[in-house]
Order: C-alpha cells, then sequence, then structure tokens
C-alpha cells in the first residue's frame, strides 16, 4: 500500500505563507471507519481563501495547529464504507492538503459526468462556477447592454464572469495585472476591452474602457480598483462583492473607498458566499457545460506539479502569478 502524505498548518500565516508555516508528514494511508470513504486526490484547489482559513476564523472556523491544511479537491474513491459510493468514483470535498483523505461519505459529493475531465470540476464547475454564476446572474443581476465591469479578470472566477457576461450580451471590461493577461482576456476570451491596473491609472483606463459608465461592477479584490469603480457608477448599478483579495495579506489597517457613489446613485454593493447557493450547482452546471460545449465559455488550468509544492505555490494567487484556476496535480489519474 502507498504512504499518505500532508501538509500540515503549524502557524498562523503573516502575509504571505512562509515554508515555515507547514510541516510535511509521510504515513500510513488511513482505513475509512463505518460511513466513510477513502479517496485518493488527484487535484488540490489552491484558493485564496487559504491563506484565510490558515490565519483565523472567516465564515468557517480557522484549520487547527498540526492538523491537515484545509483544502478543496476532487479525487477517486479507493475503497468505500459507505454504500452510496464505489472505488473508482469521482467525488469532490474539502480533502486537505494530502494524497489520501479517509473522509465521512456526508462530505463528499459524486461527481457528475458531464463528459468533461475530472480537473474541469475545479476550472468551470464546483465551487469556481458556481461562484461566477451567483454572483454575476443572482447578485449582479446582469440585463444584455449593459456595461459590466470584472477585476482579478484573468483569474478563476474573473475570467468565468467576464465570459458569462458576454454570453449574456453585455458590454465587458476586465481588470488585470499584466498586458499578457489583458491580451488573453481580449483576443481569447472575447472582453471588450482590459485594464492593466498595475500600469494605468485604473480610473481613468475604466473611464476609457466604460464610455456610458458602469452599471454592474463584480469585485474580486476590493482596495484601489473598487474606489477607481465607484467614481463611474450608473443610477441603480449593482456591486458585488465576492472577494477583496487586496486586502488578504495587508498587515496593517487598509485604506477604504468613498462610497459616496453608492449613495447618490441608488447603487447596490452585495456579499455573497457560495455555500449558501450550493442548491443552485446543477443550474449552474447545466449552463457552465452547455456554454462550454458551444464553444462560448473557456476555462483554464494554471497546474502546479506535485504536493510538496503547494505550500508556496498558493502565494501565486496574492502575487498575480496565475492565469486561470491555481491547482496542483497530487497524482495522475
Ligand atoms: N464569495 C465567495 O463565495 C467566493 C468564492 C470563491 C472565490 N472568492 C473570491 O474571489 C476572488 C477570486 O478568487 P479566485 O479563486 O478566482 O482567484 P484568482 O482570481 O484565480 O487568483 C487571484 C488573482 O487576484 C489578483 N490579485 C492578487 N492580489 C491583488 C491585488 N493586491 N490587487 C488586485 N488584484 C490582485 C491576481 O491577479 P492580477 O495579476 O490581476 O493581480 C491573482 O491572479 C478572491 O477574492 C476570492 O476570495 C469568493
Amino acid at each position: 500500500m502507498p504512504r499518505n502524505a500532508q501538509w500540515r498548518l503549524v502557524a498562523r500565516p503573516e502575509g504571505l505563507f512562509k515554508p515555515d508555516d507547514f510541516r510535511w508528514v509521510e504515513e500510513d494511508v488511513p482505513a475509512p471507519d463505518e460511513g466513510a470513504v477513502l479517496v485518493r486526490t488527484e487535484y488540490l484547489s489552491l484558493d485564496p481563501t487559504n491563506r484565510g482559513w490558515a490565519a483565523g476564523d472567516t465564515y468557517l472556523p480557522a484549520v487547527p495547529l498540526e492538523s491537515v491544511m484545509r483544502g478543496f479537491g476532487v479525487g477517486r474513491v479507493v475503497e468505500s464504507r459507505d454504500p452510496r459510493f464505489a472505488p473508482g468514483d469521482a467525488v469532490s470535498g474539502l480533502l486537505g492538503w494530502q494524497r489520501y483523505a479517509a473522509l465521512d461519505g456526508r462530505a463528499l459529493a459524486k461527481l457528475p459526468d458531464v463528459g468533461l475531465p475530472l480537473e474541469a470540476h475545479l476550472g468551470l464547475l464546483g465551487h469556481i462556477g458556481l461562484t461566477a454564476w451567483v454572483g454575476l446572474l443572482e447578485v449582479g443581476r446582469p440585463k444584455a447592454g449593459e456595461t459590466l465591469v470584472v477585476s482579478a479578470a484573468a483569474g478563476a472566477v474573473g475570467s468565468l464572469v467576464g465570459q458569462i457576461g458576454r454570453i449574456l450580451g453585455l458590454r465587458v471590461v476586465g481588470v488585470a495585472g499584466s498586458d499578457e493577461k489583458c491580451r488573453w482576456l481580449t483576443e481569447t476570451l472575447g472582453f471588450d476591452a482590459a485594464v492593466n491596473y498595475r500600469k494605468t491609472i485604473v480610473r481613468a483606463g475604466l473611464r476609457r474602457a466604460c464610455p456610458d459608465g458602469i452599471d454592474v461592477y463584480f469585485d474580486n479584490v476590493g482596495g484601489a480598483t473598487l474606489e477607481a469603480v465607484l467614481a463611474l457608477v450608473n443610477l441603480h448599478a449593482r456591486i458585488v462583492v465576492c472577494g477583496l483579495i487586496s486586502q488578504y495579506t495587508a498587515k496593517g489597517p487598509v485604506p477604504g473607498p468613498n462610497l459616496g457613489p453608492l449613495l447618490v446613485q441608488r447603487a447596490r454593493m452585495e456579499g455573497f458566499i457560495v455555500l449558501d447557493h450550493l442548491d443552485k450547482a446543477a443550474a449552474a452546471t447545466a449552463d457552465l457545460v452547455r456554454w462550454h460545449r458551444e464553444g462560448r465559455l473557456k476555462y483554464r488550468l494554471d497546474v502546479v506539479e506535485g504536493l510538496e509544492n503547494a505550500p508556496l505555490a498558493v502565494n501565486r494567487l496574492f502575487e498575480g502569478g496565475n492565469t486561470g484556476k491555481l491547482v496542483v496535480r497530487v497524482s495522475a489519474g
């Protein structure tokens, strides 16, 4: 029997993750108890929220020190003591940063066969696709002809949001951190325009790219980009507060934007957590798969090889080192 390997969290991160925040542990592969399922991880999702889970209590309790780092992943059942699962089934869940996980069957979701590779459940579907779909459709309530701006636009969620906006007939403008990412957005994904926030004054760039103002802003970053967008919002604009990645690794207080235009323009700004919307997963999956099959919705994986590399690879999310969905390939399928 192969051995298990895992990363345990041993210190709360300050700023970016450091190698000493984790310890590599090898041990026997666990045997599943009654009702549990042994899963071999194939791909592990690296998400900005990993940093929050490690640092303290958020919408989930903090990862306890000395325990396996929490992480979402996809894999295949090796052994099952839950009648709902059989060896070979494709599953997803909080598998953790480890090669094998023995989890209560109730903590796992069997993945529908949608004719796409397993890793599509981290890049196009799963929590990423559902976040994009719910955030834009249910919170942003876009209407054809409106202007949508999305930040971290070349990332996992943002790249889907912008393309869905185009499918729904919106003018779509992305904000991203390099010319290469901006070119990918406009030349490959069909965004109408993209602004490189590291090179351009964002407010001036957005003013040029959004001559009719901004109706929906899908915010993945908060901070200065949010401030620039607020100056350009239209009457009854909607602001989807999906994430605040520009603030996750900040060590001190962060400057706040002026929310005055929100008031004057009767704009709506609304936060959401994807976990509250799991009842929409089937509807989201149906749309996402259909749009992908029709060639209208692309997803891109940014693959890091090997579980050993997870602790430092996750920092790429905070430095803009990923395009599309950052995942770790833990074992060959
Ligand atoms: N509400 C929910 O339920 C929910 C669910 C999933 C994700 N989220 C949130 O959605 C956002 C995107 O997540 P994701 O998984 O799709 O990650 P991602 O966009 O694939 O990766 C993060 C990207 O953020 C950008 N970024 C990093 N630091 C930044 C800064 N200081 N200012 C501006 N941009 C910065 C980087 O791109 P650049 O090169 O463009 O800087 C980086 O590639 C995150 O805020 C995350 O917390 C929320």
